[in-house]
């Protein structure tokens, strides 16, 4: 035998041995996804646990704490990756779950950061998360006079209609919360780029999008947006005549764009707060119903058990004891706390809370369903393995809540809880409720993908640094018609002031669970076997409506989401069609209106929105600002050059560290 010959059978006895060493059988491959399961429940839960008692009260000790066990809950994360990884090497022997369970293993995001990093990005997420969790306004004759968000200046954002008022609320939480972030949010930006590129994504936004399994996500959902605009256009048009009668000059009829601070919220993410201004028919039944709840006493313990009564009705999953006696359902006032809507999952299968600031409103009782439908999730895919226990795609997550929620508020359910005194049944009581609802679902969706779009260019490196508050105003002048109220520069950092962005939460969810909602609401009153008007279905009681869902949502992260839409709605794409046919009489409705006004060809926006409240009177701005304010009574608010004032200085800074990737871990509203 030739020295070659041997040298050559050597090289493929060794290559052999090589593939038997790392060829696994499924078998082992299960072995070792059951002691991932077992551990992952341990150390995540102990992670869980320690930011709960970080945010529920914002001590440096339980953040040290927290930032121990996020160590090592990314300690663990990166050491399964690399097993996983070594296991998927063989992966064409293994069955579809198995596989697919080690490559959401495999895929650890953040914690593939050497420690250093890891370390600056934990910090400059605390930091970020900090600012927000702390932010007040103060007033403005008075620097010592500050208020934190909830329940102060969300209550002026919802309630008044001083625009003024409303102003110093808009221009001066944004200075506070959002300007301290930017080069925060710089790092950020490149620390979550680097770990996403070494994951084997493009960037951030490329690692987020790759949730949806979708290659053509981008253009979907800019051809979505292109479905419901003449929607959005006609609402933004009606919209704004009625603002116009509360805001006077403030508002341009002539294709203007709205300000930003008149939008019924902080951010003009939902519009519904408006409803009391912009009702269509006056005559018709107030499908607003917090009077009410006021009337008869509602306590938050109520409303939670209000939504909870909801999902039992329909042979859904009660909420466990932990639920009950571990959730933070108001505001604590001895302590400082995170206060956003949050659902909790302690990936134990047997703990699961809310973290909510609840007011008693109806705004609230339907942010509760939301959340409550988050923890349903949570418990009909608990008996899966963790890698699995999440939505099928993040706007699944997000949808559940909301579609029981879209059942609650329709004047026939609340006329059966007794919330409403009688049931209506006229056409200007369905057109009073449809725009309720489309103030809320229709409004948000361009809010939402604006938001993201400018994001996923961010994380591009399509935006540079020095553009970034030009390009925010840009895209949302262009997508939603909204335009900024006063003069903005570089030195903002706008995005900051808005909860899921200083808080690392992608966004896409909440435009996706949109339309995703009105499928669901579809498929599930068809289950009911409703077949009258499909915005009067309440599918209280419906035990086969809930087993509709209950079995999609028992699949969780299982299969991939087109397959668990064929299973609910027999589609295995998401679809605008179910929220436009809801939407239809008012779509008509609001052709009609728009016509008798002989504001047809008003509708629509200039993209540039090159009117600009604070160019009404450019010659002066000071004098219309004086003008402005003269008119406030009380002189509650001074003119603006007293405005100068500062607000106290925050309490000193801390951070925490924060867990890689928040894959299904708390939710949010
Ligand atoms: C808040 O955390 C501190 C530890 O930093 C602890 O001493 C205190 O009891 C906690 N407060 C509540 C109400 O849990
Ligand atoms: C992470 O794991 C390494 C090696 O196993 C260990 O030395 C280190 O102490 C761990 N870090 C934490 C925070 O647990
Ligand atoms: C976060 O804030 C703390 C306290 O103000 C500061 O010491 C630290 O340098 C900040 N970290 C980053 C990354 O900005
Ligand atoms: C609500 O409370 C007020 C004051 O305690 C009481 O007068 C009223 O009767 C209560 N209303 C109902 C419906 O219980
Ligand atoms: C729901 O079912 C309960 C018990 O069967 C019944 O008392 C109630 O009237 C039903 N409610 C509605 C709105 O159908
Ligand atoms: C508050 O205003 C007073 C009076 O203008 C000023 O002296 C003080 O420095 C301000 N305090 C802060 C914290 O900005
Ligand atoms: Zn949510």
């Amino acid at each position: 035998m030739s020295s070659i010959a041997s040298l050559s059978l050597l090289v493929v006895f060794i290559a052999t041995l090589q593939y038997v060493a790392e060829a696994y059988s499924e078998t082992q491959a299960q072995a070792f996804l059951d002691l991932y399961n077992e551990n992952a429940a341990v150390v995540f839960s102990d992670y869980t646990h320690a930011s709960w008692r970080y945010s529920t009260n914002l001590t440096q000790h339980n953040r040290d704490i927290k930032q121990i066990e996020a160590g090592k809950a990314a300690n663990f994360s990166s050491t399964s990756a690399e097993k996983a990884k070594k296991y998927l090497s063989d992966v064409d022997d293994y069955s579809e779950p198995v596989a697919r369970e080690l490559n959401f293993i495999a895929a650890i995001g953040t914690a593939v950061l050497d420690d250093e990093d890891f370390e600056q990005l934990q910090n400059v997420l605390a930091n970020m998360s900090y600012f927000y969790a702390t932010g007040k306004v103060c007033k403005p004759d008075d620097n010592t006079d500050c208020h934190a968000q909830d329940p102060y200046l969300t209550s002026i954002m919802a309630n008044s209609r001083d625009y003024a008022e409303r102003l110093w609320v808009w221009e001066h939480w944004r200075n506070n919360v959002g300007r301290p972030m930017r080069q925060l949010y710089s790092d950020y930006v490149t620390l979550k780029n680097k770990a996403s590129v070494m994951n084997g994504y493009e960037d951030y936004g490329d690692y987020w999008r790759g949730n949806y399994e979708d290659d053509d996500l981008e253009e979907d959902m800019e051809q979505m947006y292109e479905d419901i605009k003449p929607l959005y256009e006609k609402l933004h048009a009606y919209v704004r005549y009625r603002l116009k009668e509360v805001y006077g000059d403030k508002i341009n009829l002539d294709k203007g764009c709205l300000p930003a601070n008149v939008l019924g919220d902080m951010w003009g993410r939902f519009w519904n707060n408006l409803y009391s201004l912009v009702e269509p028919y006056s005559g018709g039944t107030n499908v607003d119903v917090t009077d009410e709840m006021k009337a008869q006493n509602y306590t938050v313990d109520k409303m939670f058990h209000t939504a909870d009564d909801f999902f039992t009705s329909m042979g859904l999953a009660e909420a466990p004891p932990p639920f009950w006696e571990e959730s933070m359902f108001v505001k604590p006032t001895d302590r400082l706390v995170e206060c956003h809507a949050t659902a909790w999952d302690f990936s134990n299968a047997h703990d699961f809370r809310v973290r909510m600031c609840t007011e008693v409103n109806m705004d609230d009782l339907m942010t509760i369903h939301h959340e409550m439908g988050h923890i349903q999730y949570y418990l009909q895919y608990k008996h899966l393995p963790i890698e699995f226990r999440s939505g099928a795609n993040e706007g699944f997550h997000e949808a559940v809540g909301e579609v029981i929620a879209m059942s609650a508020a329709t004047p026939e359910h609340l006329y059966s809880i007794g919330l409403m005194t009688e049931l209506p049944d006229d056409y200007e009581s369905d057109i009073n409720f449809l725009m309720k609802q489309a103030l809320t679902m229709v409004a948000t969706l361009p809010f939402s993908i604006a938001l993201e779009k400018w994001r996923w260019e961010v994380f591009r490196g399509n935006i540079p640094y020095n553009e970034w508050t030009k390009q925010w105003w840009e895209i949302k002048n262009k997508y939603a018609g909204v335009v900024e109220p006063v003069r903005r520069t570089e030195d903002d950092f706008e995005p900051g002031a808005m909860f899921h962005i200083a808080n690392d939460y992608s966004f896409l969810r909440y435009y996706t669970r949109t339309f995703i909602q009105f499928q669901f609401y579809k498929a599930m009153c068809d289950a009911k076997g409703w077949d009258k008007d499909i915005f009067k279905c309440d599918f209280y009681n419906s035990t086969s409506a809930g087993k509709l869902l209950s079995d999609m949502l028992a699949l969780g992260r299982s299969v991939s989401w087109p397959d668990a839409m064929e299973a609910i709605a027999g589609t295995d794409t998401m679809e605008s069609g179910p929220l436009l046919a809801y939407f239809k009489p008012l779509d008509e409705w609001l052709t009609q209106q728009l016509d008798n006004l002989g504001l047809s060809n008003e509708v629509g926006w200039d993209p540039k929105c090159s009117w600009k409240p604070y160019h009404v009177d450019s010659k002066n701005q000071n004098q219309m600002e004086l003008r402005v304010s003269s008119h406030l009574l009380g002189l509650l608010y001074w003119p603006l050059w007293f405005y100068r004032l500062f607000c106290k200085k925050r309490p000193q800074q801390l951070s925490y560290s924060g867990l890689f990737y928040q894959f299904s871990l708390f939710y949010t509203s």
